[in-house]
């Protein structure tokens, strides 16, 4: 029985030191501590020993009990904190590695731009509103005073939908349907997008970007009209920008006007950009005229108003220097992020 033992005992710490995983070392255990195990087999086989040799056997059989007992917990132990130091290995974030690139986008010129002309027009008291893009010819053209065979459609030729539907020329419908929506006083802009048959070249998109500006009241004058645009012209461009108006003709203003500022390239002595006039052409503007008020029920013998519309494209390329309308909608990113 004593060599039985010390064999089996050799045995086991053989076995044991082989253990590489938790798995093998549950065989093991089940394997010499079972109940069908090795050891327990011994054990009971003690009974059949003579009563004289049965205490020393026992005592022999329990130590080895609890030695491999032991040596199963520590191994057990040592191979848990083995799989978890592994676990963690592999979820490691190695924090010296380059963090991933993070792409934070950024305005479009043509917002930059939008953005900081409302906010002056917002700060003199005029709200935004908006209109549709897809118009009736009623609100792009009729309301307007240009009339279906009116020569000034021609400039603004443009897309027509299916069922009379077009897009607008320009964001002056949205004066109409303001006016329609509200009695005097009126002080508003609005911006969004306009459309003309245009081919697009360094100065023209058949789409662009406008924003308009409509003021009525009792007793508003041209000297109004220029205040307001002044203010706008010196916040915008600089406080040194001399402005000019020059008549001109829009079928919804009379008198009307194009308003020229100093050249912001040469500062007026005239250079390549303002053709050696000095002048850059800026935005159309005028007294809205009486056909208009009473296309929307105003009574032009208490009303008087003054409106304006410029291109945000144009405005844009001046401030930027950018000498291609055509780079606001390649979507090219060397072009973007300049801004
Ligand atoms: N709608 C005109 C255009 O697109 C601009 C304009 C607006 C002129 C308001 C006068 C008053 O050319």
């Amino acid at each position: 029985m004593e060599t039985e033992l010390k064999n089996l005992k050799g045995q086991a710490l053989r076995e044991i030191s082989k253990v590489e995983d938790e798995e093998a070392l549950e065989l093991f255990r089940v394997k010499y501590l079972g109940r069908k195990g090795k050891l327990p087999l011994i054990i009971r086989s003690i009974s059949k020993l003579s009563p004289r040799q049965r205490p020393r056997a026992g005592k022999l059989a329990n130590e080895f009990k609890h030695l491999l007992e032991k040596k199963i917990a520590a191994l057990k132990n040592e191979l848990e904190e083995r799989a978890r130091r592994e676990r963690i290995a592999q979820q490691e974030v190695d924090v010296t590695l380059p963090g991933a690139d993070f792409h934070l986008g950024r305005k479009h010129p043509l917002t930059l731009t939008l953005e900081e002309i409302i906010d002056i027009f917002r700060g003199l008291g005029f709200k935004l509103e908006s209109g549709p893009e897809v118009e009736t010819e009623y609100y792009n053209f009729d309301a307007l005073n240009m009339p279906a065979e009116h020569p000034a459609r021609d400039m603004q030729d443009t897309l027509y939908l299916i069922g009379g539907a077009l897009l607008r020329t320009h964001t002056s419908p949205v004066q109409i349907r303001v006016m329609e929506k509200m009695p005097p006083p009126i002080r508003m802009i609005c911006a969004g997008k306009a459309f003309r048959a245009d081919t697009a070249d360094a100065s023209h998109s058949p789409m662009f970007h406008q924003l308009e500006g409509l003021m009525v009241d009792r007793r508003i004058s041209l000297a109004n009209l220029k205040g307001v645009l002044s203010v706008f012209i010196h916040r915008f461009f600089g406080p040194k920008t001399r402005i000019r108006f020059r008549p001109s003709f829009f079928p919804f203003t009379e008198p009307s006007a194009e308003v020229d500022i100093s050249c912001v390239v040469c500062g007026g002595k005239g250079c390549r950009l303002c053709s050696r006039s000095g002048w850059l052409e800026i935005l159309g503007a005028g007294m809205v005229d009486p056909a208009v008020f009473s296309a929307v029920g105003y009574d032009s013998r208490k009303y008087t108003g003054f409106a304006f519309g410029m291109g945000i494209e144009r405005i844009a390329m001046l401030k930027y220097g950018i000498d291609d309308i055509r780079l606001f909608f390649d979507n090219d990113l060397r072009f973007l992020n300049q801004f």
